[in-house]
């Protein structure tokens, strides 16, 4: 662990003699735009929006800027330990991949890619509810590289509790239930394109591979779930086609089945359950004998439920600013969620974590590990399992750089007392 971030420069700078760039960009910013550039204009708009005017979104940005780090010198940081234990696994850096769903729209080697550039590098990946391929698939090419499962608490109990049991067949160390996404966010860039990838069948594998929802899809729709009436039209022949792509078995084997349609039908009625209570946490625990970690908590006051109802972890999210409009940055919030949880239970920050120095706050201020999302997609849809390789490796050396100039030599030491907070 001494000496990553000094080959990762290395392996650049010594590319960069004979003429070669990194193959994705290092700064986001093009990393962004290059993606932009690259994938159609609805699958960016779906990825890099969030909900209403992005106020969320740029919260989160400026959150990060109400701490400074305060360097430490002449401390030896010739060797470096960036690792930390995370529910009984061995993670390189507090680096965790966020669940993005469809990432079929920007690759099309998707999760798989994701499985195999995490595992290569040891980074936990967080199955997403919503993948392009199902968690087993992604299981088969990591080999015992760590990996979690993102729950969305469907309307159907039975998939829950199917979708749990594949967790665990899957080598799952955690369950991250999402808990603010019970309804989507106003996102406006994809109410401007009238896109929703769910309804050509994309980011349902987890469902179509289900038995549970493949028995779900033969029993009568809820009649009071909203129903999709779209007019016949030849572009909605055209969503009919991508369904039969998408669904299991490809278009031709599809052709003539209703089946895709089915599913996709099935999938808008019972995917979230908006009615849900933290009463009903109960059940997870009645269902998995793996860690639960409440994915959304920005409340000192949700924290402590948390707790009260014994889960085993917290990630403070805000979903990358793509339900509340105008909600708090995730890091303005981490600093009282840590003081009510005072140690019990691990917490993770998600959501507008951008650089090394972001990470090092983070951990400064009591996180146990970060999450990042777009910008792995990003790094994803310009070189595939490659490109999100070099967007997590930098990520990594980016930190362990800053943790190293700032006087550290392990987690352990990044303390509050490394950071001042600013007085505007
Ligand atoms: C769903 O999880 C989304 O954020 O689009």
């Amino acid at each position: 662990m001494s000496f990553y971030a000094g080959e990762r420069q290395q392996k650049i700078y010594s590319s960069g003699a004979s003429g070669k760039r990194p193959i994705v960009p290092v700064d986001l910013t093009q990393l962004e735009e290059a993606a932009r550039k690259k994938v159609p204009a609805k699958a960016f708009a779906y990825i890099a929006g969030g909900a209403g005017i992005g106020q969320t979104i740029q919260n989160n940005r400026t959150a990060f800027q109400s701490y400074e780090i305060i360097p430490r010198m002449l401390r030896d940081v010739s060797v470096r330990n960036t690792s930390v234990e995370l529910f009984g696994d061995k993670l390189p850096s507090p680096l965790l991949t966020s669940p993005v769903g469809v990432l079929e729209m920007v690759h099309p080697r998707a999760d798989i890619a994701l499985a195999e550039a995490t595992s290569s590098l040891g980074v936990p990946m967080i199955f997403s509810n919503q993948a392009s391929r199902p968690m087993e698939d992604c299981a088969a090419k990591m080999g015992d590289s760590p990996r979690w499962f993102q729950l969305y608490w469907s309307k159907s109990n039975d998939l829950v509790a199917s979708l749990l049991k594949r967790a665990e067949a899957s080598g799952c160390s955690a369950i991250a239930v999402t808990l603010d996404t019970t309804i989507l966010g106003w996102r406006i860039r994809d109410l401007d394109q009238a896109y929703l990838p769910f309804l050509e069948g994309k980011g349902i594998a987890q469902y179509t591979s289900d038995p549970v929802f493949q028995r779900l899809m033969d029993e009568p729709d809820d009649p009071n779930a909203p129903q999709l009436k779209p007019k016949v039209t030849l572009h909605l022949l055209k969503t009919v086609m991508q369904m039969k792509k998408n669904y299991p078995g490809g278009f031709w084997k599809n052709l003539r089945s209703d089946r895709p349609l089915k599913a996709v039908r099935k999938f808008t009625s019972i995917y979230s359950r908006p009615s849900i209570k933290w009463e009903e946490l109960k059940f997870l625990r009645e269902h998995t004998k793996l860690p639960i970690v409440l994915k959304g908590i920005l409340h000192p006051d949700d924290a402590q439920k948390a707790l009260d109802y014994g889960m085993d972890g917290l990630i403070v999210s805000n979903h990358g600013g793509r339900q509340v409009d105008g909600a708090v940055g995730t890091f303005t919030m981490l600093p009282e969620i840590i003081k009510v949880v005072d140690d019990r239970v691990p917490v993770l920050l998600d959501s507008g974590v951008r650089s090394g120095s972001d990470m090092f706050k983070a951990i400064a201020l009591g996180a146990k590990a970060v999450c990042i999302g777009r910008p792995y997609a990003y790094g994803l849809a310009l070189a595939g399992a490659a490109g999100v390789t070099e967007v997590l490796s930098n990520l990594m050396a980016d930190f362990e750089l800053n943790m190293a100039l700032s006087g550290c030599t392990s987690i352990k030491e990044i303390t509050p007392d490394t950071l001042r907070k600013v007085r505007y």
